[in-house]
């Protein structure tokens, strides 16, 4: 193994161990370890042709003691149920989830990036209909599997500022549709739009809402924030998916002593931030140093000094340092294994 922990990107590495268990006769198996990273699948699948398929993501993270700290683990495995319930997937039970993640970081230890290197172990458990359907029903058998890769930064800028643009021609997710769910199908609803906006330089699409283009959904895949008056205010919307880490931080900004809102942002009031971000476990807080309206031809600036803002510096710093374990973790967040 030599893997060079300072430079990773957010890509896909091999690891030893994943770890499947398979729903048939109404019923969860055993868990079961591979070390292939390949699926049998049938060809009549309905992962494959009715989109029946959702994912989590999650990390673990070394400590300046050793010690492995996996992230709110618990709150993926309700997301992952909410998700399943949405497009009428088996349940994974929470126990489920919570030993098959503990599982496959254990069995892949070694892969958990050094404290030092800033890095850390992505945690992708994937829920998929297995059984043969050609007519549009829920399978009845599923497989549930989880996978690691140890990962840098999601942006290869890291903590710096990026740009992201709104265009209005394209939805991620419809108004009452599957957006507040972890399905791959809003990623593939995303797609175009999210490569459009890469080749223009855009580190993401800032997605208006589906019905009115009126309200700030999200970004690509992230959540929005933006900072003003010393209040953290986030989009409340049906079509957004309830990030984890923004949840996070919403405590963080309270202990801080902003006031926090969870409301329909207009995107008029876009000019009225100090500080924009965009958050998740990939992007961890992505700040945001400029908005693009591609079709108005106009422009909102989020930093004078091409530096992040102060406050997504603090809440940046107090999150990874719970997340590594350099600072308490008053709200049990982290599962050390
Ligand atoms: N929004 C979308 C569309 C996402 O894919 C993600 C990533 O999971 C997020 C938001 C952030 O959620 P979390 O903080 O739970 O990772
Ligand atoms: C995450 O932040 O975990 C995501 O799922 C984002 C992306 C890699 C899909």
């Amino acid at each position: 193994m030599n893997i060079d922990w300072s430079n990773l990107s957010f890509n896909y590495l091999d690891t030893d161990y994943n770890v499947r268990c398979y729903y048939r006769n109404g019923k969860w198996g055993e868990l079961e370890v591979s070390s292939s990273p390949q699926i049998n699948i049938h060809m009549a699948a309905t992962a494959l042709h009715y989109g029946q398929e959702a994912f989590e993501g999650l990390k673990a993270f070394r400590g300046k003691d050793g010690k492995i700290r996996i992230f709110r683990i618990e709150e993926n495995a309700r997301r992952m149920l909410s998700s399943s319930k949405g497009i009428m997937m088996a349940e994974v039970p929470e126990e489920l989830f919570v030993e098959a993640v503990k599982k496959v970081v254990k069995l892949n230890e070694h892969f958990v990036p050094p404290y030092e290197s800033g890095a850390s172990l992505y945690i992708r458990p994937l829920l998929i209909g297995t059984g043969a359907k050609v007519g549009v029903h829920p399978a009845d058998e599923y497989l549930f599997l989880v996978f690691v890769t140890p990962v840098g930064p999601y942006f290869k800028e890291g903590f710096q500022l990026t740009n992201i643009a709104v265009m209005r021609e394209y939805d991620r997710a419809a108004p009452q549709g599957t957006g507040n769910i972890k399905v791959g199908g809003n990623y593939a609803a995303s797609l175009k739009a999210g490569m459009l906006a890469k080749e223009k330089g855009y580190s993401a699409v800032l997605y208006l809402d589906s019905r009115e283009k009126k309200y700030i959904d999200e970004c690509g895949p992230a959540n929005f924030f933006g900072i003003k008056n010393n209040t953290y205010i986030t989009p409340e919307s049906r079509s957004i998916l309830p990030s984890i880490t923004n949840k996070s931080l919403i405590q963080l900004a309270q202990d801080m002593g902003l006031k926090t809102e969870r409301r329909p942002i207009p995107f008029e009031e876009i000019s009225t931030f100090e500080e924009v971000g965009q958050c998740g476990t990939a992007a961890v807080i992505s700040p945001v140093g400029k908005i693009d309206d591609l079709d108005n031809n106009k422009s909102y600036s989020f930093s004078k000094d091409g530096k992040p803002g102060p406050i997504c510096t603090k809440l940046y710093h107090k999150l990874r340092a719970i997340q590594y374990g350099d600072e308490p973790d008053p709200y049990g967040w982290v599962t050390v294994l």
